[in-house]
């Protein structure tokens, strides 16, 4: 479907159109095979905060801040942790919002929402859709999106291109990068153009194919001094917070401390400054899950459980009684 109305400038250009204009360099702003100005997606952020919510808060809490995350560690010290979940759907950010401080609609979704067999097919299109409907179902905490492979790696000027489409189109907060030194100055360019950035080191899942798997990180010496240096770089070059994910505890210890901004562990140390899992292994919804994750319920089986009743009724026709029909007005 294309959009009756596409979002313009106040020239009047789509994004696209917009883009190619003020870059004035085909190199540096490739034309997307998809181009923007075929974006349907909604751009009103309002909240409806009359709808009801799973949790529901007397009054919908103030949104956070990247200022307030990055300043929840100062000199060297962290008082409560960062909490961070990922999040794909209205619905789903509605539930966690209340309880973290930033969602993230994480790549991972190419996985968990799509069937991928990796995060390397996902694109800049699902990762704007999930992130605007994440955006509308949550009021308070800081979300943050995924740049998808290929999306950010070329140059810091595909990477703003790319980001920028990400937070207009979306609503969010900030994006997220996979990738240490080599991308300190695609930090450092978008960090001051006013994209903040949370990094991304260790096991970095985008690299799959030069990696060779999911292993954890920092076994070897050199690997564990890149791990290190990694997150400095980025920390010098802007990054408001950054993700430790699959690294041997002792170096995602020495990473934190190595690093001004705060550190997000996955698969990584208690004693990194925030922790973040993918919401559907924590709640169960996969029978495998890496040993880093912890299921904190088994939703999967409720949903089996669940199910097999449902089918079992209709099978019976004892699902719909009286309560679920439409009978005629006496
Ligand atoms: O894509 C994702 O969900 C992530 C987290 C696992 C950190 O990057």
């Amino acid at each position: 479907m294309i959009a009756a109305n596409p979002p313009r400038d106040r020239l009047g250009l789509t994004l696209a159109q917009h883009a190619r204009k003020t870059s004035g360099n085909a190199q540096a702003f490739p034309r997307r095979a998809q181009p923007l100005d075929r974006y349907t997606m909604s751009t009103t952020f309002q909240l409806d905060t009359s709808t009801s919510r799973a949790n529901p808060t007397p009054q919908p809490m103030r949104r956070l801040t990247v200022p307030a995350i990055r300043g929840r560690k100062t000199d060297g010290v962290t008082g409560e942790p960062l909490v961070m979940l990922t999040a794909y759907t209205a619905r789903q950010a509605q539930l966690l919002d209340a309880h973290c401080d930033l969602l993230l609609v994480g790549d991972s979704l190419g996985q968990v929402i799509y069937g991928l067999p990796s995060t390397v097919p996902v694109t800049l299109e699902m990762m704007a859709n999930h992130g605007a409907a994440v955006v509308r179902g949550s009021y308070h905490s800081v979300v943050v999106v995924d740049m998808p492979f290929g999306s950010y790696e070329a140059s810091p000027e595909q990477a703003f291109e790319s980001a920028a489409f990400l937070l207009k189109l979306t609503g969010a907060a900030a994006v997220k990068l996979e990738g240490g030194a080599a991308m300190a100055p695609t930090v450092a360019f978008l960090s001051q153009r006013g994209i903040p950035v949370m990094g991304h080191v260790g096991l970095t899942p985008q690299a799959v194919n030069v990696l060779g798997g999911y292993g954890a990180r920092g076994r070897s010496d050199a690997e564990a001094e890149k791990i290190v240096s990694d997150a400095k770089a980025l920390d010098e070059a802007g990054a408001f917070a950054i993700v430790i994910e699959g690294v041997v505890e002792p170096i995602a210890i020495a990473a934190t401390q190595a690093v001004t901004c705060p550190t997000i562990g996955i698969g990584a140390s208690a004693q990194c400054d925030g922790q973040v899992l993918v919401t559907e292994d924590m709640l169960g919804m996969f029978e495998r899950v890496p040993r880093f994750v912890k299921r904190y319920e088994d939703i999967a089986g409720v949903i089996d459980r669940t199910v097999a009743r449902y089918a079992e009724e209709v099978r019976d026709r004892s699902f719909p009684t009286p309560d679920q029909t439409y009978q005629p007005k006496a």
